[in-house]
Parts: structure tokens; sequence; C-alpha cells
């Protein structure tokens, strides 16, 4: 297998990444009766139900290393290829992995391939918000909101592969334990703390420059109070909508 990008930017990713016990119970609600479920881009192993049979399929060894001595079993492999037969599994997940595949629709249609009833995915998903409504990429790292748009799936991509889909929002809890992107959205102190931005692929992918002014404005309007003026209220929301979604293939 070729290396895997997650070999070099997947260091530290557990320790930042520790699922998030109310997307969790999203999760177990979409799964519904499936007994069988294979994981696609497994990673470190989150939201892999501790209630059902789940193997992972994983292409990089240092998320694989990462992964729980009781986690289940993951074998090494990519979405476009999956080493299972037609119909192996009651369902086939995926999470914050489609927009890193090099073949989107080639890894949707395995999934719907390998799955007996049901796909779930989870993303951000284009469309679902104006970019405008997420701060952090809409004011200080455009870099990522442009990249965003365009490697994450639309539902139409989705639709295409998997056929009809229903979309669950996931709204962000202020706690939330899992740092993705937009996972600090009541908390932006975090975001200049460096073990926060090493569990964020967006931040590890762009340009240096671009990080850099975009770090450096947010600190100052931290400082100032600007960013308060502007985004204090987040600081009272219990939760928050940044377009993260389930989307749901019933077959
Ligand atoms: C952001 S991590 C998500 C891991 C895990 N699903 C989670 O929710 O924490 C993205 C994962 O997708 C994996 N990945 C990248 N390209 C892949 C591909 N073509 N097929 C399957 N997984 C892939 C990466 O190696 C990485 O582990």
């Amino acid at each position: 297998m070729p290396a895997a990008r997650y070999d070099t930017i997947g260091t530290g990713y557990g320790r930042v990444r520790v699922p998030d016990p109310r997307i969790a119970a999203l999760i177990e609600e979409a799964l519904g009766d499936s007994v069988s479920v294979v994981n696609v881009g497994a990673g470190a192993g989150s939201y892999e139900s501790p209630h059902r049979k789940v193997v992972g399929v994983e292409p990089s060894a240092e998320m694989i290393r990462q992964r729980a001595p009781d986690a289940s079993p993951c074998i090494l492999g990519r979405s476009e290829a999956l080493p299972f037969v037609d119909g192996a599994v009651d369902a086939c997940t995926a999470f914050w992995t489609v927009h890193h595949w090099s073949d989107q629709a080639a890894g949707l249609r395995e999934m719907r391939r390998v799955a007996r009833r049901r796909v779930i995915l989870m993303n951000y998903l284009p469309g679902a918000i104006p970019p405008e409504a997420r701060w952090l990429t809409a004011v200080y790292f455009p870099h990522i909101a442009r990249a965003d748009e365009t490697l994450f799936p639309r539902l139409g991509t989705c639709e295409a592969s998997l056929g009809p889909c229903r979309v669950v929002p996931v709204r962000l809890p202020t706690d939330c334990s899992d740092g993705f992107l937009d996972a600090y959205w009541s908390r932006p102190e975090a975001y200049l703390e460096e073990p926060v931005r090493a569990g964020i692929s967006g931040f590890r992918l762009m340009p240096e420059a671009e990080r850099t002014a975009g770090l450096e404005k947010l600190a100052r309007d931290l400082a100032s109070g600007a960013w308060d003026e502007r985004f204090g209220h987040l600081r009272r929301q219990t939760s928050f909508d940044a377009g993260v979604r389930l989307v749901i293939a019933e077959r």
C-alpha cells in the first residue's frame, strides 16, 4: 500500500479526538437493528459501537496503532476497494473520512456494495448551512472554508452513489469532546493551542502563511475583546449548528 497521509498527520490524534457521547448516541440510533458493521476510515476507533460486531478498515498504520487494546479488529485497507464480499454486513459507516479519499464515488459505491441494510456517513455537509455561519473559517481561516466546500461530499454526490439519503443534523455541544474543526465553537482560545490544531487536518494541511495570519488575527481579537463583541453570545449558547450531518442511506 502507498504511504498513508495519516501516518504523518495522525500523530497525537487520539489525545484530542475523543468520541463525544452525544454524537455517539445519534450514531447508535442511526445504526438501528444493525448487528454487523464495517467502519471505513476507522482511524483510532471513534464511534465504533460496543453493542455490535464491528470491523474497521484503515490505510494508516499510525492510526491503527492508536486503537485501544480492546477495540474492534481493524484491517489495513482503503474505501476504494473494500476487502469484503457483497452484502457482507448490515451497515457500513464512515465518520470524518470521505473528504480524504482519492476517489469518493468509488468508495461510496463500495460501501453500498458491502452494506445489506444501511450506509451512514458523518461529515461537514456543504450546503447544509450558509458558509458564513461558521465564524472560525469565515473570518479567520478562509482557506479551510474554501477547501471544505470542495472536499466534503455534497448531498447530491452521496445520493449519486448511495441512492436517496436521509440527513440528520448533528448539533455540537459546548463541551464537545471530539476536537474536530468546529468543535471549539464557544471556546475560541482552544484554537491557539498547538495540540488542539494537531488533531484537525484542515490546520495541518493548509499553507503555513495563512495559518499564521489567521492565528495572529484570532489572538489579537481575543486580547482586544473584538471576538467577544462579535461572537460573545456563543459563550452562553448550549449548542451550535456548524453544518455537521449524518447522511444515511437505507437499502
Ligand atoms: C479524520 S480521520 C477520522 C477517523 C475516524 N473515523 C474518526 O472519526 O475519528 C480520517 C481517516 O480516514 C482515513 N483515510 C484516508 N484516506 C482513506 C481511504 N482512501 N480509505 C479509507 N480511509 C481513509 C485516514 O487514514 C484517517 O484515519
